[in-house]
């Protein structure tokens, strides 16, 4: 949500290449407007536009000459996405320009008082306060750039990770962390500065982590980190591991279609060193640390937001099943507002693909705060939710760069049956069950490959059903969270309306929505389930509905009833969901692609969402 990037060297000639190859990595998390602002002759240059990249890329003039430089992707939230709305933003003397992520909860505060000093605005922002605070402090107060922007900041609530530059200071960018996320990459003689490491992956690997309630003031060849009461901190640099490669769309058209097709290898990173076969055990490094803490919980909260909530909805099925621990999955909105009852005994599990998603933060400390256990699986290393549990389990899936999540779902179900093993081992899980479960996971990267070899058939699929305007997902059980994600993936990127239900509940309500011209696509595997969701699809096919069925393959009978039939490999019950959503992942990317819509980065979403 929201992307921004700074940045400061000794070269002159490379800041508005860099600033702009920064924003595009980064557009993903937002593409209202964008902006770019740099300090050229001791005046500030900047220019800024609503609309993709590209579009300020149009009226860039990539000659400034630069030492330090800011950039700006925006997802809207105070102010509609215009021009003027679009940041970077700047005081009255327009010596201080600013990017922003989070929300300032105190603007309109801030903004009476800076109003009434008389300070003039240009946007509807809350982020323009800052700038015009800072200005206010640094003349009132007659103090350093640096120390304008602490008060600055002790004056402000709320959440952000800010880039500053001054024209006076041409060599020099301070930036600030509070619950967004923010990273500085570095060499000797450049100073990068991130919300997320694919952005600097071109131009280094060592990163630091700003962490809440932190400000740092960079120069080219240095950086001081210190905390809001002025007490230095002193930061291990850590590397980043992921590779160049892994950030491009290599030979597919969109990285969302290349991320399901990594669906395999997201599993097989998952799981990879973390079973031991013949002992039907899972190992989890992670989580030594716990182990014996794990042994004495009774109760279990799953908590996420999106499809790393409906990851988790499967685990609630998993653990439920095998682990004998009672679990319960909340949305991370829901939980960060209600009263629990929680006891010591509880532990709290966040699920996150960014480890940056405000609600599930939100909630994950809340919980903490109460003194209870907090777990995390989440793919991106070092993230705020990383380094706020207790301990966890990290996906390993790689970056994911298309804003409808898929290959991360995958994994997500895949670390989920992970601790299902670990969980259950250490407690009634049969050797035999441990061994078929771990026997089954290793067998899973395969059997998706097999399912994506047939992707032409899901897109013949997708080309005769892509101009209906409703559809209805049905799945029961540990496919009913699928039938959920296949909706929200459909809605997401083709913009048509989807609701997902479990199948049992067609019958109070979404039957009576049924006709010729709203199709269903029901996955009904040949489980436990089968005979019970065979029935729903007869009862849509009795109303004139068409019916798309995922089945698994041998099943003939099916073809018969259904209009149209995808078939995935057999495996045990509880792992179906990492097979079952792969024609669902494929069938919402094409019927989005047919529709003519920018897959990638769908209207209204955003990557990670990192405001309430
Ligand atoms: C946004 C994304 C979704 C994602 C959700 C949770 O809504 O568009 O794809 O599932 O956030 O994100 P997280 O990073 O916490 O998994």
């Amino acid at each position: 949500m929201c992307g921004i990037f700074g940045y400061v060297s000794k070269n002159k000639t490379r800041a508005i290449p860099v600033i702009l190859d920064g924003l595009k990595r980064l557009e993903y998390r937002g593409y209202d407007s964008s902006g770019i602002a740099a300090v050229v002759s001791g005046r500030i240059l900047c220019k800024k536009k609503s609309g993709r990249i590209h579009e300020v890329e149009k009226i860039l003039n990539n000659t400034w000459d630069s030492q330090a430089a800011i950039g700006h992707t925006r997802w809207a939230t105070h102010g509609a996405p215009t021009d003027r709305n679009a940041h970077p933003h700047f005081d009255c003397s327009k010596k201080i320009y600013l990017v922003h992520n989070g929300i300032i909860e105190n603007f309109r505060e801030l903004k009476d008082r800076l109003l009434k000093r008389g300070h003039k605005f240009q946007s509807d922002t809350d982020t323009e306060v800052v700038a015009h605070l800072v200005e206010d402090f640094a003349k009132n107060e007659g103090v350093s750039f640096e120390e304008a922007v602490r008060l600055a900041l002790k004056s402000i609530v709320g959440t952000y990770a800010f880039v500053f530059i001054h024209a006076d200071h041409p060599g020099k960018i301070i930036v600030a962390r509070n619950s967004s996320p923010l990273l500085v990459g570095f060499t000797d003689n450049e100073k990068y500065v991130a919300s997320d490491a694919s952005a600097v992956l071109p131009y280094t690997r060592k990163v630091v982590y700003l962490q809440d309630g932190e400000f740092a003031i960079l120069t080219h060849n240095d950086f001081r980190i210190a905390t809001l009461d002025r007490k230095a901190v002193l930061r291990n640099e850590e590397r980043i591991e992921w590779s160049e490669d892994m950030v491009r769309k290599n030979n597919f058209p969109h990285f969302m279609l290349k991320e399901i097709f990594e669906e395999p290898e997201a599993v097989s990173n998952a799981i990879r060193g973390r079973l031991v076969l013949k002992d039907g055990l899972a190992k989890l490094g992670g989580l030594e640390l716990v182990q014996n803490d794990l042994r004495k919980i009774n109760r279990l909260i799953l908590t996420a937001c999106g499809t790393a909530y409906l990851a988790a909805l499967v685990g609630e099925y998993m653990l439920e099943e095998y682990s004998g621990i009672p679990v319960e999955t909340e949305y991370a909105s829901e939980l960060r507002y209600k009263k629990h009852n929680l006891d010591l005994k509880t532990a709290l599990l966040a699920v996150s693909q960014s480890g940056e998603t405000a609600d599930t933060l939100g909630a994950l400390k809340e919980i903490k705060r109460k003194g209870l256990l907090t777990l995390g699986v989440v793919n991106s290393i070092g993230s705020s939710i990383a380094r706020e549990t207790k301990a966890g389990v990290y996906n390993h899936a790689g970056p994911e760069i298309g804003v409808a999540s898929t290959k991360a779902f995958v994994s997500q179900v895949a670390v989920m049956a992970l601790l299902t093993l670990f969980l259950g081992r250490q407690r009634d899980m049969s050797l035999n069950t441990g061994r078929k479960i771990s026997d089954e996971l290793t067998k899973i990267p395969d059997k998706i490959k097999s399912i994506l070899a047939g992707a032409k058939q899901i897109k013949k699929i997708a080309d005769k059903y892509y101009k209906y305007e409703n559809f209805l997902y049905l799945g029961r059980k540990y496919n009913y969270p699928v039938a959920l994600e296949g909706a929200l993936k459909l809605k997401e990127i083709s913009y048509i309306h989807a609701e997902g239900y479990g199948a049992g509940e067609m019958k109070h309500g979404p039957i009576a929505m049924i006709d010729k011209d709203f199709p269903s696509v029901v996955i009904a595997p040949s489980d436990g389930m089968y005979g019970k969701v065979v029935n729903n699809i007869q009862e849509i096919k009795a109303r004139g509905g068409k019916v798309i069925v995922v089945a698994t393959k041998g099943n003939k009978e099916i073809a018969k009833i259904a209009d149209d039939v995808i078939y995935i490999p057999e495996t045990i019950e509880m792992l179906t969901p990492m097979l079952s959503v792969v024609p669902l992942h494929l069938f919402a990317y094409y019927v989005g692609v047919l529709r003519g819509n920018d897959v990638d980065k769908p209207r209204n979403l955003a990557k990670s969402v990192t405001v309430e």
